[in-house]
């Protein structure tokens, strides 16, 4: 198992290089603070909108997206997945230079083969695993966030290096940063979005129904499966310490419990839906879906979105979001 911490980067490798932060969203605003509060030079290319009105609140110099990317040597991709090869081809790719560094925050568009990527750049990848605040509070705090680094294109020989330097510009090897290929960063990311995510969804519906459907009162219902937080404070508690660990926080009934019952929930079917997803995923058959589904308006997002509205337990949820806030009104 390699984890790389501050002591395997070397901040030398980009300093003195310009970097362009191409987006200031979520991930853009929060690794541009950072990376400029490590000592690098920091621009951002952005489209005329209130991100960049937010940028230059910030202090930095913005820049039409292709000047931004002309002018530096490293180019930092940081709009969302959905609009980066529309980005790319137009306002980014025309203006790279023999040696320049193009990083990406996620692995979908260059694993799927929705970019072409130019011969002569390193192309790295640098994903936090944590969303844009976290990303600047815990920098600021003094602490880290674990990310994910990977290398598609080594034109240099020193891609690595330079994914590692970033990393720890953005203040992520003070954490722990793990190497994966961008097929595997995308792959893993869309499995917990598509599979586990999902799964455990649907145990979270089939027992608020079932205890619904015997008559518990659903404020109680609903606060003693997930909405009192402790759920996820658990949650919190197991990625501290482990999931066999942090068992001992419970109380010995429910030791007891958990794991003497634990082997009736062990489903071959889950399994099965699980790999089908994993499959859809890798053969690509979900990013050519995805694709179509954009290029048609997003009709099936929308009704998607609307029948989550419609279900009974979105108004249960909001009564009860109520009537607990009714006390601090
Ligand atoms: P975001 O939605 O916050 O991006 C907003 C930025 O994109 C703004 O600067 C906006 O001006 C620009 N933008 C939007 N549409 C545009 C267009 N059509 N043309 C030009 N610029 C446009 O994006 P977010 O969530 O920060 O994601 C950026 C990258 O970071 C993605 O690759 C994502 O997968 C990755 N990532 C995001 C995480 C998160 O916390 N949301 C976590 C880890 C990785």
């Amino acid at each position: 198992m390699r984890v790389y911490h501050d002591g395997d980067a070397d901040l030398s490798l980009i300093a003195g290089r310009q970097i362009a932060a191409i987006g200031y969203g979520n991930q853009g605003r929060a690794q541009a603070l950072n990376l400029r509060d490590s000592g690098l030079e920091v621009v951002v290319g952005n489209r005329d909108d209130t991100y960049a009105v937010r940028a230059r609140e910030d202090g930095f110099a913005v820049l039409p997206i292709a000047q931004a990317a002309e002018g530096a040597g490293v180019v930092m991709m940081f709009v969302p997945d959905e609009v980066t090869p529309a980005v790319f081809e137009r306002q980014i790719a025309p203006h790279l230079a023999e040696g320049d560094v193009l990083v990406f925050a996620s692995g979908y568009n260059v694993a799927f083969d929705l970019i072409v990527l130019p011969p002569f750049v390193d192309v790295v990848l640098v994903a936090p695993r944590m969303v844009g605040t976290g990303v600047r509070e815990l920098y600021l705090a003094g602490r880290g966030f674990p990310s994910f680094v990977g290398v598609a294109q080594d034109h240099s020989g020193g891609a690595r290096g330079i994914a590692l330097a970033l990393a720890k510009g953005i203040g992520s090897t003070r954490a722990g940063v793990v190497e994966v290929t961008f097929a595997q960063e995308a792959e893993l990311d869309l499995f917990t979005e598509q599979c586990f995510g999902p799964a455990f969804g649907q145990v979270l519906m089939t027992a608020v129904h079932l205890l619904l459907e015997e008559g518990y009162p659903p404020e109680a219902v609903l606060l003693e499966l997930y909405m009192s937080g402790e759920l996820a404070y658990t949650l919190s508690k197991m990625a501290e310490l482990g999931t066999i660990e942090q068992s001992a926080l419970h109380s010995r009934t429910s030791q007891y419990g958990s794991m003497s019952r634990g082997m009736r929930f062990v489903l071959p079917e889950l399994w099965a839906k699980m790999r089908e997803g994993l499959e859809e995923i890798r053969s690509g058959k979900f990013a050519q879906e995805w694709a179509a589904e954009q290029a048609a308006g997003c009709p099936a997002l929308e009704r998607l979105r609307e029948a989550a509205r419609s279900l009974p337990l979105y108004r249960l949820e909001q009564e009860l979001r109520q009537a607990l806030s009714a006390q601090h009104e």
